[in-house]
């Protein structure tokens, strides 16, 4: 069965064909970074614009690329419905509702978190094992979910407030470094020194809760570069600092990740940990969770790279699923609107 995904939630434009669920056959993105870094994060409003200017090219490209037909070929189109910008889920649902009604195929609306998870499904040789402990890290969402089976999921913990993603690029931002932080800060901590602040860890005292929280060391990042700067008498910190900074924050976030997480390992026992989004391409993050599932005998499941950040194969993969087991589906917490 052939699927055309298709993702608008925020600052991606992204058509994909993915067959069965895992084999992906073409995947067409437009990232709309450049055009929102002047304003140090998405602008709702342009995003929307984007998405109409580029998706109808991505599309036409993504069929001459493939030599796939949408009349003969494509079986059903996958649109994310949810959550996300609302002007920007918009134009994918709108768009998917076009073809599909022009072209009489069927359409499923899909769970943006729920592809998210998906992902770390699509990737990998070894099939991940039930119950499986997984952090989806993004720069909208934390969750730490426990996975009965695909669309069975129980929310362990969400943060109290900033996203992981949002706590790297307001920190980045922070350090005047560019927009989107998550990847910059990942690059500087590794010339860095993480222990040359000591930025807190809330939440990792208590052990009976598994919700996570970013803003105070957000909070304490402006501080001591506030402190450092009024000091030295500073207009902008040198480079070793920046770097320093960058490698503690991340060493902290790192920290309150892998402590939850392992605090969920004590209680589920799974058989498999997965992490996925975007903050799921940080190199000390992939590497902490290796070592983390080794200690606990599980095994780690992280999706390619290229399906960590935001892409319309995750979309259509789990398009694929929802079609087939549609009888037995159940997905009780991504399909209602707890989330949205
Ligand atoms: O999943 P995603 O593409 O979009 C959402 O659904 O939100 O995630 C984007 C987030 C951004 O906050 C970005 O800074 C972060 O993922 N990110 C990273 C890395 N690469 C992307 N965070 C930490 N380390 C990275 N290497
Ligand atoms: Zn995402």
């Amino acid at each position: 069965m052939l699927v055309l995904g298709i993702e608008t939630s925020c600052d991606e434009t992204s058509i994909a064909i993915v067959e069965n669920g895992k084999n992906i056959i073409g995947v067409k993105t437009y990232s709309q970074i450049k055009d929102h870094k002047k304003f140090g994060g998405v602008v709702p409003e342009i995003a929307s614009r984007i998405h109409v200017k580029v998706i109808h090219n991505l599309l036409l490209e993504l069929l001459n690329e493939t030599k796939l037909s949408l009349k003969d070929d494509i079986d059903l189109i996958a649109a994310t419905n949810r959550p996300g910008l609302i002007g920007a889920l918009l134009i994918g649902v709108s768009f998917a509702n076009g073809l599909a009604f022009s072209l009489n195929k069927k359409i499923v609306g899909i769970n943006h978190i729920e592809a998210h998870i998906y992902s770390a499904f699509m990737t990998n040789e070894k099939k991940p094992e039930f119950p499986i402990v997984a952090l989806v890290v993004s720069g909208g969402h934390t969750f730490l979910i426990e996975i009965l089976k695909i669309g069975k999921y129980k929310i362990l913990g969400r943060t109290l407030d900033d996203a992981v993603g949002e706590a790297f690029d307001k920190i980045a931002k922070i350090l005047e470094l560019p927009y989107p932080g998550g990847p910059v800060v990942d690059k500087l901590s590794k010339i860095g020194n993480p222990k040359a602040y000591n930025f807190p860890r809330a939440l990792i005292k208590d052990v009976k809760k598994f919700d996570f929280s970013f803003s105070g060391l957000k909070t304490s990042v402006l501080y001591e570069v506030k402190k450092i700067k009024q000091q030295n008498n500073l207009e902008k910190l040198d480079d070793r600092t920046v770097q320093n900074i960058a490698a503690s924050a991340q060493r902290a976030i790192v920290d309150i990740l892998i402590n939850k997480t392992e605090l969920a390992i004590q209680k589920i026992k799974p058989k498999s940990i997965m992490v996925s989004g975007g903050v799921a391409a940080n190199s000390e993050l992939k590497s902490s969770v290796i070592e983390l599932a080794s200690r606990y005998n599980t095994k780690p499941f992280i999706p390619h790279i290229s399906l960590c950040t935001d892409n319309a194969a995750m979309i259509a993969g789990l398009g694929f699923y929802k079609k087939q087991f549609a009888k037995d589906y159940i997905s009780e917490v991504f399909t209602g609107c707890d989330l949205d």
